[in-house]
């Protein structure tokens, strides 16, 4: 690996994650110019100008509302988060502010605060307590809106406790739904959550849709309930929480995201958006993300964009070009007759594409090849097997393996006829839909190599 990959770095991000990029092979800093990749976790990107240089935006956090994704997505960048790997300690807060609002913990913990060390400490000790009575978990309901990795470990941990779970996310996704305890009990809307739980906890992301998600005629409908948000600020109407409080329909409104209306208010706990700093937390994170940009600068390879599909093949060849392009009718096509007139053969490809929420179709091709005119031929290049090496049709749930598989076949045979090229049924399908589908945005400028090693 010949090249120094840049990584500009805008936030303090966990050293062992840091520590992953070779030195020998990448510059990390603050204020680097020109950087390859940019690597953050709350700074606002919106804000910053992002040098035409940057191939890929690494975020050491799950949500992502801090980078222009459309933005990036129109540059044909991935953006990559890391799912999943600060849940746990989103959780662990979670049941932290359930059980110190159940026993009234902090109010409780400034009155002993309060009282001046006088003779008759201990009498107003035992005179105060009364006003802190709290009750148990166990047969309360906890209703959880947003079943993904957050929202699965609180309904799992909810359950464990002896809480009953009312679940809803009209969205969820097949693996999550298998990971939730068969005891979850489904709702079908955020109302029937909130008038059938004591808690409600919200674990989505914040998106036009979910914004003031949780407004004044939602909260109507609950009854003495506790809500926690440790989602984002503004899925929620705090003029809305403010007057549910006022109307008892609100217990206790608990909340990472403070501000200055709800400061001091008794109602409320709020955090200083705690959910994910804990070590393990901020480590679990950078680690997971720097290997993801790694993979993309190195390999071309995309795990975990939240504006790109997946794409991963394993190096077979010494030279690899990934590109990111739109769906532009013959987009493969022209890029392949390109590589063609310039003597390079096309050894293996794999083409996907992902349709993004603004409507338009994105397309991520990563690709090996062979720079070398002998072994070039229009026929070996163009020759996609529809079957496995044992000649029958390649099932839907074994695509991926079977690519593998044809693809060690191939290697097998190349011994004895070198110019034999293989790809799979499933890679097949992905380049035709990709040359049928349309919307040009950034394919016009042509194929961006995004690793060359
Ligand atoms: N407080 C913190 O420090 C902290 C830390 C991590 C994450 N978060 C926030 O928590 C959110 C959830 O994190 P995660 O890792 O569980 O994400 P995730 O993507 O694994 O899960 C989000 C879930 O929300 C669901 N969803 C989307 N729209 C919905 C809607 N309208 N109603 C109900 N469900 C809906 C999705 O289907 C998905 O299952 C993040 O988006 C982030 O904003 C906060």
């Amino acid at each position: 690996m010949s090249l120094k990959y840049r990584i500009g770095v805008y936030n303090a991000i966990s050293a062992k994650g840091l520590e992953r990029f070779p030195a020998a092979h990448y510059i990390v800093g603050k204020g680097l110019g020109a950087p390859d990749a940019i690597l953050l976790r709350s700074h606002a990107l919106q804000v910053s100008e992002i040098p035409a240089s940057v191939k890929a935006v690494g975020r050491a956090g799950t949500g992502v509302n801090n980078i222009p994704v459309d933005v990036m997505s129109e540059r044909g960048v991935p953006v990559f988060n890391a799912p999943g790997a600060n849940a746990n300690a989103v959780k662990e807060l979670v049941f932290a502010c359930i059980l110190a609002a159940s026993r009234n913990v902090v109010p409780a913990a400034a009155y002993v605060n309060a009282l001046e060390g006088t003779a008759d400490f201990e009498k107003r000790v035992e005179e105060g307590k009364k006003q802190f009575a709290g009750f148990e978990l166990p047969g309360r309901t906890l209703g959880v809106i947003g079943l993904g990795a957050i929202g699965g470990l609180v309904a799992d941990t909810a359950i464990k406790l002896g809480m009953k779970v009312l679940g809803y996310d009209p969205e969820i996704t097949v693996d999550n739904a298998w990971r939730l305890p068969s005891a979850v009990k489904r709702a079908g809307s955020i109302e029937e959550v909130i008038k059938g739980a004591e808690f409600v906890s919200l674990h989505l992301p914040l998106t036009d849709k979910t914004r003031n998600l949780i407004d004044a005629k939602k909260l109507a409908q609950a009854r003495r309930m506790v809500l926690l948000n440790f989602a984002r600020d503004a899925i929620v109407d705090e003029e809305a929480v403010l007057a549910a409080l006022a109307e008892k329909h609100l217990r206790k409104y608990v909340t990472d995201f403070p501000s200055p209306k709800l400061k001091g208010h008794p109602g409320v706990l709020a955090l200083p958006h705690l959910g994910a700093s804990t070590e393990e937390a901020e480590e679990n994170c950078a680690l997971m993300v720097v290997e993801q940009l790694r993979g993309f600068l190195e390999e071309g390879t995309v795990a975990n964009a939240v504006n790109f599909p997946s794409v991963e093949m394993a190096r077979e060849s010494p030279f690899r070009i990934a590109i990111a392009n739109a769906n532009v009718p013959n987009m493969v096509g022209q890029i392949s007759t390109t590589m063609a007139q310039a003597g390079l053969n096309i050894h293996n490809m794999l083409n996907k594409s992902k349709r993004s929420s603004s409507g338009c179709a994105r397309q991520s091709t990563a690709s090996t090849t062979a720079s070398s005119k002998r072994s070039t031929s229009a026929r070996s290049s163009r020759a996609p097997s529809a079957r496995s090496r044992w000649g029958r049709p390649i099932a839907p749930s074994a695509r991926r393996r079977s690519c593998a598989a044809s693809r060690s076949a191939t290697r097998d045979r190349s011994r004895r006829r070198p110019r034999r090229c293989c790809f799979a049924k499933s890679c097949r399908r992905a380049w035709r839909s990709s040359v049928l589908s349309r919307s040009p945005t950034w394919g016009p400028r042509g194929p961006s190599v995004s690793a060359r090693l």
